[in-house]
């Protein structure tokens, strides 16, 4: 009895299996619940009394070296196994295209528009988008009943007619005013609504930039000199700017700038209407009721604005000739500007 224990024992010791179904045939040899041990044991009452010690302690020797031979064998194996399924992949080939979003072409232009201005201390503002008549009329000199407010269609709050939806981002003005002390150099992005019919030149909403700067003597050649640099900046190097008389309530003077046509280099084409230039922002001396309005001291302080449409400028450097499409979410629009990211 002692030697079959002791020849299993060997046997254990030696044992190699090539996979896991031989390791799993030993395992059920020896430990299963028919298997060598189970009848060993069974034969324990059968040794001579003075073997039983030796006996039993070899029982049990052949117990843990078996069930540790089966764990290290499984564990080799399964490790094996794994390592051979590695094998059949394909490393080299090319990986499947995950598609990520792109940004929006409103996004991107915001962003270069930030950026551009940063560049020269300004910093970023921003206001809420439903307004009161303060900040979005009345501080910037639209006195009540003014035929000025109609230039901009309003849609107003139903249930408070103080409050209206602004109708541009000089709101944001008057707010920094309010709560900063010149010197204020600063942008404010932002969206904005007008009760328009919506078609490929008009929309209920679109996103405009202002810009303020507030400081001792500022004067029009400042903001002339810092418009010429963005546009610059924005349309390419030989970008010539041309400023028109206009009329803003909240500056004197006010002025519209335009652009030389980036499309056809100021020579005249459709897209210019064969003007030779682009119309793009509105400017001006910050008006001195304005700065009073906001409580800063128009006789120690003067500023230039500036507002801008963020979708016009994003169609003259992308070509988008239909508002529309801004805001319809067609893929095949928003994939062109993969490459802008
Ligand atoms: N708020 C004007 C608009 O929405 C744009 C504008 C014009 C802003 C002149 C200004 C400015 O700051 O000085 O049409």
């Amino acid at each position: 009895m002692l030697d079959t224990v002791k020849q299993l024992l060997k046997e254990t010791a030696n044992f190699e299996a090539k996979n896991l179904e031989e390791v799993e045939a030993f395992r059920i040899r020896i430990l299963g619940s028919k298997g060598e041990l189970k009848k060993l044991f069974a034969e324990f009452k059968n040794v001579a009394a003075e073997d039983k010690k030796e006996y039993g302690a070899l029982l049990n020797q052949l117990k843990n070296e078996a069930q540790a031979k089966v764990d290290e064998l499984k564990k080799s194996l399964q490790s094996k196994e794994k390592a051979a399924k590695f094998e059949d992949i394909d490393l080299s080939r090319p990986a499947s295209y995950r598609s990520i979003g792109t940004r929006h072409p409103i996004s991107i232009t915001k962003s270069q528009i930030i950026e551009i201005f940063s560049r020269i201390g300004f910093d970023v503002s921003e206001g809420p988008e439903i307004e009161d008549d303060w900040h979005n009329f009345t501080a910037l000199n639209f006195p009540p009943e003014h035929p000025a407010r109609d230039m901009q269609d309003t849609f107003f709050v139903e249930k408070d007619p103080d409050l209206a939806l602004r109708t541009h981002t000089s709101s944001v003005q008057v707010r920094v005013m309010e709560n900063n002390k010149p010197p204020i150099r600063t942008i404010s992005p932002g969206r904005v609504y007008r009760n328009e019919a919506i078609s490929a030149r008009a929309h209920c909403f679109f996103h405009q930039v202002e810009g303020l700067y507030i400081d001792k003597n500022v004067s029009f050649a400042d903001l002339k000199q810092t418009l010429l640099y963005f546009a610059r900046e924005v349309f390419g190097e030989e970008t010539k700017i041309r400023l028109r008389p206009s009329y803003f309530p909240f500056t004197e003077p006010s002025a519209e700038m335009d652009v030389s046509c980036s499309i056809c280099s100021g020579k005249g084409c459709n897209v210019c209407k064969y003007t030779g230039y682009l119309e793009i922002l509105g400017c001006g001396m910050v008006d001195p009721n304005v700065l009073e309005n906001c409580g800063i001291d128009s006789e120690e302080y003067t500023g230039f604005a500036f507002g801008m449409g963020v979708e016009r400028i994003a169609q003259l450097k992308y070509n988008i000739n239909d508002l529309r499409l801004y805001s319809e979410n067609d893929k095949a629009f928003l994939d062109q500007f993969k490459s802008a990211l």
